[in-house]
Formats: C-alpha cells, sequence, structure tokens
C-alpha cells in the first residue's frame, strides 16, 4: 500500500463520517453529542498523531494557545497567571493542556455538551470548574455576567457546533476588558454568519478586535470535504 494510502486509511479510522456530515442544516445539541460520543475514545489520537508520520491531525489547541498567550502578555503582562479562563467546548482538555503545561495559567475552566469528551477532561485534572452545558442562545445558569477575564474557544467555531448567535452569550461572560480568543476556519463562509455577527458585535460597541491572522488548523492529512490547513485566529476585546 502506497504511504498516501496508508495515511488516509488511518486518518479514516480517527476521524468520523460523522464529523463530515454535520452541517447547519442538521445540527442539533443531541446530533453534536452523538458525533462526540462516536470520536471522543479515539479524539485525542486523532489530534495528536494524525498523520501516519506522526504529526498532529490537528493544530487548533496549540494555535489558540499562542494566540492567546501573545494577546494576553500584552494586555495584563506576562506573569500574570492566574487569569479566570474559560475554554468553551473544551473537549478533551487538550487546549487547556496546552494553557497550563506550556503557558503556566491555572485558573482554567471547562465547558462542553459532551459529558463522554468531559470524562476525559476531568481526568486530566487541569480544570479548576467544569460545566456541562450546550453554548447556544440560552443563558448558561452556571455562569455569572462578566465572571471571565477570557473565554477561549479551539475547534468549535465550525460548520454545525457553536451558531454565531451564541456569541452574544459568550461576550456575556468576559468582563469589560478581557478577551476572547478562537479559532475559526470558516470565518468568511457566509452560511456560518460568523464574519457578519462578529462585525455586528464591533459596530454595536460590544468589542473590539484585536488580531486576525492565519493560523495552522488541520495537519497534513486533511478530511476530504473539511480541508482546513489553516483557520482565523481570532482575538476581541470586550468593551
Ligand atoms: C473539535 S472539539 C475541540 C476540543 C478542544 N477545544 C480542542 O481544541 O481539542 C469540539 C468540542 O466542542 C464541543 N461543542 C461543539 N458544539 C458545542 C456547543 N454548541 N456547546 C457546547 N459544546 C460544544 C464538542 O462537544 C467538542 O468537545
Amino acid at each position: 500500500m502506497a504511504i498516501g494510502d496508508m495515511a488516509e486509511e488511518r486518518y479514516a479510522l480517527h476521524y468520523p463520517q460523522e464529523a463530515l456530515e454535520i452541517n447547519w442544516n442538521n445540527t442539533s445539541k443531541e446530533k453534536i453529542q452523538e458525533l462526540f460520543k462516536i470520536w471522543a475514545g479515539n479524539y485525542d489520537r486523532w489530534v495528536l498523531e494524525g498523520s501516519a508520520n506522526g504529526a498532529p491531525g490537528c493544530y487548533s489547541h496549540l494555535s489558540c494557545g499562542e494566540a492567546f498567550f501573545n494577546a494576553a502578555k500584552d494586555l495584563y503582562g506576562e506573569s500574570k497567571k492566574d487569569l479566570k479562563i474559560l475554554d468553551c467546548g473544551c473537549g478533551s482538555g487538550l487546549s487547556g493542556q496546552v494553557l497550563k503545561d506550556k503557558y503556566g495559567y491555572d485558573n482554567l475552566t471547562g465547558l462542553d455538551v459532551s459529558e463522554d469528551m468531559l470524562d476525559i477532561a476531568r481526568q486530566r485534572k487541569i480544570y479548576k470548574t467544569i460545566i456541562s452545558a450546550f453554548v447556544g442562545t440560552d443563558r448558561v445558569k452556571e455562569i455569572q455576567d462578566g465572571e471571565y477575564d477570557a473565554v477561549i474557544s479551539s475547534g468549535v467555531f465550525q460548520t454545525g457546533l457553536v451558531r454565531a448567535k451564541a456569541l452574544d452569550e459568550i461576550t456575556r461572560w468576559i468582563k469589560p476588558g478581557g478577551i476572547m480568543c478562537f479559532t475559526c476556519p470558516v470565518f468568511d463562509k457566509e452560511e456560518s454568519g460568523y464574519k457578519e455577527k462578529c462585525e455586528s458585535l464591533e459596530k454595536e460597541g460590544k468589542w473590539t478586535l484585536v488580531s486576525n491572522k492565519e493560523a495552522e488548523y488541520y495537519g497534513d492529512q486533511i478530511p476530504k470535504g473539511r480541508g482546513y490547513k489553516t483557520c482565523r485566529m481570532l482575538v476581541y476585546k470586550k468593551l
């Protein structure tokens, strides 16, 4: 078997067909939970060793950690490590692990709708608090207004997962002057509504753009049909 085919086969084992099929017309809280029930057991393998040569299948958590560190350094100073950070769609905890191990942040809360992913996140013991909730237009009752210095979200602003209009609820969680840092491979795709929503929050004076850069997203073995080698790496400051 050619190396390319082996990589393809290995990738297929890790990246479920259901992840390719979820879209804005068929998504729901239950559908997202089903997808991550299927994926939870090998999600970390896919992210960390997705390709045949052992390179990561996904770089989102690394890109997000780096962008957050750079923004937080400029805003709060490099030594401020006790920032209260919500990892929105924390999944199995890979994004939180980067914040803790690579950058030293340890006042972390993880939030996710998938109990299967949260079970793995709990085993990591990196989150002080874990919130089991769906992020949509409903208020997440566990979160007070302006409770967090920052929200990070890696791999979650993606087709069929968190809808653009959920940003009204997410911005409620951040204190004035705090930041939101998230990866988004479909920012410019009209059907996602993300760009339009982000711009309207700017016009309404809810937040201001700190940075919008290109960053690595999927690794070399890109899933067919969802082939995002890079994403927009966005940082906004709540006003
Ligand atoms: C691709 S994983 C990313 C996990 C982690 N942030 C990382 O970088 O490895 C997406 C996670 O977002 C969660 N998620 C997706 N849509 C969600 C929603 N609307 N509300 C809450 N969690 C959601 C999923 O359950 C899943 O655990």
